[in-house]
């Protein structure tokens, strides 16, 4: 028999909701044809929504958490994947409907991985993770939309959070001029090593939202929603366009139709778990070319996975700079 394992369990019980460790087999794991010995796993906002249960995440009950997995393929019956083969996989149900990432081996399904991009470590992979594809994604949203780099700002809230972090390096490396919007502006070197032009506080952009605001922002990547969404709307650029990425300020869509209606501005969904395979190869590979080691060493930390509730507990409370990185060997 093999040797038993932690991961992170959470259960629909009688009582309530409930997280926790527990050991399990291989005997344990679904019976999907590839194996994985997972080295990495990530913290998203959805993976402390699901820790803590503050948020309906699992649709099947029990169910591992983890969002993101990267390492090797142990056993597969698939001939698309090796022994040895590094793989990852962000979003795409895990921790919903199929048994995620905190957890040192995982059974999966083949259609979910993804080769693991030569220019990237597990470890690499995992910095960027579901948070990092968001950013790539709200950013190729913005070139579709015709934003391009110029004089006016794009605005970033959540700047220091995992997709506002990335989304700050991603966009400032491209030559647009950003403006982190955040709640920490204790944090402005930080952001500024990452690129920022200008910090702002959030504050800014919390008040009731007008109608129509004079023209501020080229565009913007928004991860808090509700009121301070409704403000950037307000206040971009004819032409301009939003990705709207997240939900920390609120689940609300506050505002008016007026900055669509008069200066044609683009409010586009982001859904980096719905990505479809084609766009995630693209996804990918742009990030292989555009995210260097160094800003992945300043944006994310490694922590062991045994702190995942703590850290769970302080995601939701915007604690979190940057990008965590979970070592479930550790
Ligand atoms: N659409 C998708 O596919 C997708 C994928 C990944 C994540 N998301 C969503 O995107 C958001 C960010 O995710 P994440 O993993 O980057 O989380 P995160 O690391 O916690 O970042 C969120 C950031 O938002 C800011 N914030 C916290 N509370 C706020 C509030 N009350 N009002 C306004 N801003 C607040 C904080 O940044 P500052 O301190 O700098 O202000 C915080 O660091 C979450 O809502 C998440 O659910 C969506």
């Amino acid at each position: 028999m093999s040797a038993a394992f932690p991961a992170l369990v959470a259960e629909n019980t009688p009582a309530g909701y409930r997280a926790g460790f527990r050991q399990l087999r291989d005997l344990d794991l679904p019976p999907f044809p590839v194996l994985v010995q997972i080295e990495y796993s990530s913290l998203n906002y959805k993976d402390g929504l699901a820790v803590t249960g503050r948020g309906k995440i699992i649709r099947r009950s029990p169910m591992v958490l983890g969002i993101d997995l990267a390492g090797r393929v142990e056993s597969s019956s698939d001939p698309r994947f090796q022994p040895g083969d590094a793989v990852v996989v962000t979003g795409q149900g895990l921790s919903e409907t199929d048994w995620g990432g905190y957890s040192r081996r995982q059974r999966l399904r083949p259609e979910l991985l993804t080769p693991l991009p030569a220019g990237f470590s597990t470890r690499q992979a995992m910095a960027i993770g579901t948070a990092g594809l968001t950013a790539m994604l709200a950013l190729m949203a913005l070139e579709d939309a015709g934003v391009r780099p110029g004089e006016r700002e794009i605005a970033v809230t959540g700047a220091a959070g995992g997709v506002g972090s990335v989304a700050v390096a991603l966009l400032a490396a491209r030559g647009y001029a950003v403006a982190a919007i955040t709640g920490r502006p204790q944090l402005e070197p930080y952001l500024r090593r990452l690129g920022a032009r200008r910090i702002v506080p959030r504050a800014e952009l919390e008040g009731t939202p007008p109608g129509l605001d004079s023209e501020r922002w080229a565009g913007a990547v928004d991860n808090a929603g509700g009121k301070m969404l409704a403000n950037l709307l307000a206040a971009t650029a004819a032409d301009g366009a939003i990705a709207a990425c997240g939900l920390a300020g609120g689940a609300e869509l506050a505002g008016t139709v007026y900055p669509l209606l008069l200066r044609g501005v683009r409010l586009q969904g982001i859904s980096s778990s719905g990505c479809r395979p084609e766009r995630r190869k693209r996804v990918w590979e742009r990030l292989e070319r555009e995210l260097p080691a160094a800003t992945l060493d300043a944006i994310s930390r490694v922590e062991p996975l045994s702190r995942v509730v703590a850290l769970s507990q302080a995601i939701l409370e915007g604690k979190i700079q940057g990008r965590i990185v979970l070592d479930v060997n550790a």
